[in-house]
């Protein structure tokens, strides 16, 4: 992983990965995208950590891809770039919980790694837009289709087809964001301990438990209802639920151990 792009922090069981190319936005170059990639998947399989945080900078997020890189990218090259896993799907896919904290600009390939994300905490200042319309394309990682389903079809087409942003208090009312930070300077502190709170509930409950939710947007009812028995089955199988009843019945905080 390059460190210069994505600043690593692993403390009390919350990873926190800082994108860190704020020459140009955090703009989403390749090396950017590849230094994410891996630092997700890393910290997807180390067992000390519950819950990852994506963070940006007090006044951006990331301002999408990289229009420089974009404008010299022929057909044949944006095929290929297509290829294999994206750094949209790499974070979806992540069963660890991911939380994005968002501050100032979140645009285009940012709003939709912010989107990737499980829950989004944002400060006051936070800016949420696809302004891929203006430059003559579409979002490409996603944007389309999950905002769609967050903030449903008629907000999603009006900021697609026309790039308006939106700010921190109409996210907050459309269902996009978990929590508004009033406070500038502690909308990191307070996505890292939402992220801690996840962290110290069992390990493979909350994966279950993030997969059980994600499969609501995939799955017919009936489907997911049954997904979501299985996944309850394999959850009473474990340890730390018999832990986690012993503890609640003996008035102490369970120790769980991820098994
Ligand atoms: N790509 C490449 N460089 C970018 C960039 C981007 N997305 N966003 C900002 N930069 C660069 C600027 O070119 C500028 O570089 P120079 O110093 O070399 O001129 C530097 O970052 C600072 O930018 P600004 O002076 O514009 O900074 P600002 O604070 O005034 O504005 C901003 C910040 C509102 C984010 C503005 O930079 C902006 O609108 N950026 C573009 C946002 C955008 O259109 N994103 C969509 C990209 S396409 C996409 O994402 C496709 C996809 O889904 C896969």
């Amino acid at each position: 992983m390059d460190e210069q792009l994505v600043i690593q922090t692993v403390d009390e069981g919350v990873a926190t990965l800082q994108l860190n190319r704020p020459e140009a936005r955090n703009a989403l170059s390749d090396e950017l995208r590849v230094a994410l990639m891996g630092a997700v998947e890393a910290c997807d399989a180390n067992p000390d950590v519950g819950c990852i945080v994506i963070a940006g900078g007090d006044d951006y997020f990331a301002a999408g891809a990289d229009i420089k890189a974009l404008r010299d990218r022929d057909l044949v090259a944006t095929l290929d770039s297509g290829r294999g896993r994206n750094l949209w799907q790499a974070v979806a896919s992540c069963q660890t919980p991911i939380v994005a904290a968002v501050s100032g600009y979140a645009l285009g390939g940012g709003f939709e790694l912010a989107l990737a994300c499980d829950m989004i905490v944002a400060s006051e200042t936070a800016e949420f837009g696809t302004p891929e319309i203006t430059l003559g394309i579409i979002p490409g990682g996603g944007g389309t289709q999950r905002l769609a389903r967050v903030i449903g079809k008629q907000r999603a087409m009006e900021m697609v087809l026309t790039g308006k942003r939106i700010n921190a208090t109409e996210a907050l009312a459309f269902g996009l964001v978990n929590q508004v930070v009033g406070k500038r300077d502690d909308w990191r502190a307070a996505a890292v301990e939402l992220a801690r709170v996840v962290a110290r509930r069992a390990p493979v409950a909350v994966r279950m438990a993030k997969q059980a939710v994600l499969a609501a947007e995939e799955t017919p009812l009936s489907a997911g209802l049954a997904h979501e028995r299985r996944l309850f089955e394999i959850a009473m199988a474990t340890e730390d639920r018999v832990e986690g009843m012993n503890a609640f019945i003996e008035k102490r905080r369970p120790q769980f151990k991820g098994r």
